[in-house]
C-alpha cells in the first residue's frame, strides 16, 4: 500500500487543523491552538468575519486578476503576509525555515518573533531579507535595543513594536498541559511524547528548540515566557521610534484613540489584532475594531488587520472593511504539523487560491479595488468607511 502524503488530504484550513492536531504532541497543539480565558474569542474573530457578506457581481470578465499589494513601500505578491510566532520549532523541527523560503517563493513579508527558536540573522539568511522583525518591550529595555542594532546591521527595514501584552492573560490548556519553556517532563509530557514519535524522534534529532535571538544576545539576557512587560508606555514608543530609523508598526490596537495616538507619535502603520483571541478573552472580535480604526485614522494611513483569518475570502473582507494588508497566524502552523513545508504550501496555496477566486467573484479584477462597495447592503451598515 503507497502512503499518501497527508497535505494531498487538506483541502481546506479547518482539515490542516484536525491533520495537525492528530501528528503533534497535545502540549504543542493546545499551545498553538489555545486561546486566553474562556477561549471563545479566537472562535469569535473568525465567526465575526463569517458573518460579514459580500455581493457577488456577475458579467464582468474576471478572467485575469492581480493580487500583488504594495505596503509600506514594498511590492508584495499578495495581501497577506506571515504573523509573527514565537517557538514555531516546536511544532515541528524547522518550522522557521519552512516559514521563511515559504515567504520567499510567494514575496510576502515573514515576520520574525522575538522569541523565534532562529535567530533574526538566520531567518534573513532563510528568506533572503522577506523578514520584518518583531519584538515585545520587556523590562530591559536595552535588549530591544541591542535587538534593533542587528537587525539594522543585518538589512532589515521593518520593525513590529507589539503592545498587548503589557501582563499575559492566564491559558488555561498549557498550565493544564504542563507547557513550560524550556520542557518540564514529567509523566503526562512523557506519554505525549511517547505516543508522537515522528515529532519526538524529529526534535531529538534536530535539537531541542531554544529561543536564539536570546541565546545569542551579548546581554546574555533569557527567555522568561511569564516576564512582565508591564512597564511598557508612551514613553517606551517614543524611545523605539528614535532608535529605528526604518518603517515602524504597532501591532495589538483595537482602539480609535490608540490608534490615532501611535499615529501622531510617528509610527508607520497600525496593527488591528487581538492577538488571535490570545490576550483579554472579553476583548471584540479584531475585525469589528477594525472599520472603527479607519474611520479614526483616515483612509491614508496604513493598517495592517490579523486574527481570525482562516481563508481568502476572510483577507477579501478585511481588505473591504479598512485594512490595506493582512497576516495570517495559526492556519500557517496548523499546515507545518499535518505535514511540514508541503502542508504549509498547501495552507498558502488554498488560501491565495480562494483569495483570487472571491476576488473574481465580487467582480474584480485587481485587489487594489476592493472597497465596502463589495459588502451586501444589509451588512454594510456598521463597516462603511
Ligand atoms: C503559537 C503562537 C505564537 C505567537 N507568538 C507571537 C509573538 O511572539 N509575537 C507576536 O506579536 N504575536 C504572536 N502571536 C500572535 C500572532 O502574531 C497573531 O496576532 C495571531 O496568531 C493572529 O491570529 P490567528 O492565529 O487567528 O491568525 C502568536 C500566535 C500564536 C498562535
Amino acid at each position: 500500500m503507497t502512503n499518501i502524503s497527508p497535505s494531498k488530504k487538506i483541502h481546506s484550513v479547518e482539515e490542516a487543523r484536525i491533520v495537525a492536531k492528530k501528528r503533534v504532541p497535545k502540549l504543542m497543539f493546545d499551545f498553538v491552538d489555545g486561546a486566553s480565558g474562556d477561549e471563545k474569542l479566537c472562535e469569535n474573530n473568525s465567526k465575526a468575519l463569517d458573518q460579514i457578506r459580500l455581493q457577488p457581481k456577475v458579467l464582468r470578465n474576471v478572467e485575469k486578476r492581480i493580487i500583488k499589494k504594495d505596503i509600506l513601500g514594498f511590492e508584495y505578491d499578495q495581501p497577506f503576509g506571515f504573523a509573527p510566532m514565537g517557538m514555531c520549532n516546536l511544532t515541528w523541527p524547522g518550522a522557521d525555515k519552512m516559514l521563511a523560503e515559504e515567504s520567499l517563493s510567494n514575496n510576502i513579508p515573514m515576520c520574525v518573533s522575538m522569541a523565534s527558536s532562529t535567530s533574526l540573522e538566520q531567518m534573513y539568511e532563510y528568506s533572503k531579507g522577506h523578514v520584518w522583525l518583531q519584538l515585545y518591550n520587556f523590562q530591559d529595555e536595552e535588549f530591544v535595543m541591542e535587538l534593533l542594532e542587528r537587525a539594522e546591521k543585518t538589512g532589515y527595514k521593518v520593525a513590529i513594536l507589539t503592545v498587548d501584552v503589557p501582563i499575559q492573560f492566564r491559558r488555561a490548556k498549557d498550565n493544564r498541559n504542563g507547557f513550560t519553556v524550556p520542557f518540564n517532563l514529567g509523566v503526562k509530557q512523557f506519554i505525549d511524547f511517547a505516543t508522537h514519535p515522528n515529532w519526538s524522534i524529529s526534535t531529538l534529532l534536530g535539537g531541542i528548540p531554544k529561543p536564539m535571538n536570546y541565546e545569542t544576545s551579548k546581554r546574555g539576557n533569557k527567555f522568561v515566557r511569564s516576564e512582565s512587560r508591564g512597564a511598557t508606555d508612551w514613553d517606551t514608543l517614543k524611545r523605539i521610534r528614535e532608535k529605528w530609523k526604518g518603517k515602524l508598526i504597532i501591532k495589538g490596537v483595537m482602539s480609535a484613540e490608540d490608534a490615532l495616538k501611535i499615529k501622531s507619535e510617528g509610527a508607520d502603520a497600525i496593527q488591528v489584532s487581538n492577538h488571535g483571541g490570545r490576550q483579554l478573552d472579553s476583548a471584540t472580535s479584531s475585525i469589528e475594531a477594525l472599520p472603527i480604526i479607519r474611520n479614526a485614522l483616515g483612509k491614508d494611513f496604513p493598517i495592517i488587520f490579523d486574527s481570525g483569518i482562516r481563508g481568502g475570502s476572510d483577507i477579501v473582507r478585511a481588505l473591504a472593511l479598512g485594512a490595506d494588508f493582512t497576516m495570517v497566524g495559526r492556519p500557517l502552523m496548523y499546515g507545518i504539523g499535518a505535514d511540514g513545508a508541503k502542508g504549509l504550501k498547501r495552507v498558502v496555496d488554498i488560501i491565495k487560491d480562494e483569495l483570487s477566486t472571491a476576488l473574481g467573484l465580487v467582480g474584480l479584477t485587481d485587489i487594489k479595488d476592493i472597497s465596502s462597495d463589495i459588502i451586501a447592503e444589509r451588512f454594510i451598515r456598521d463597516f462603511k468607511y
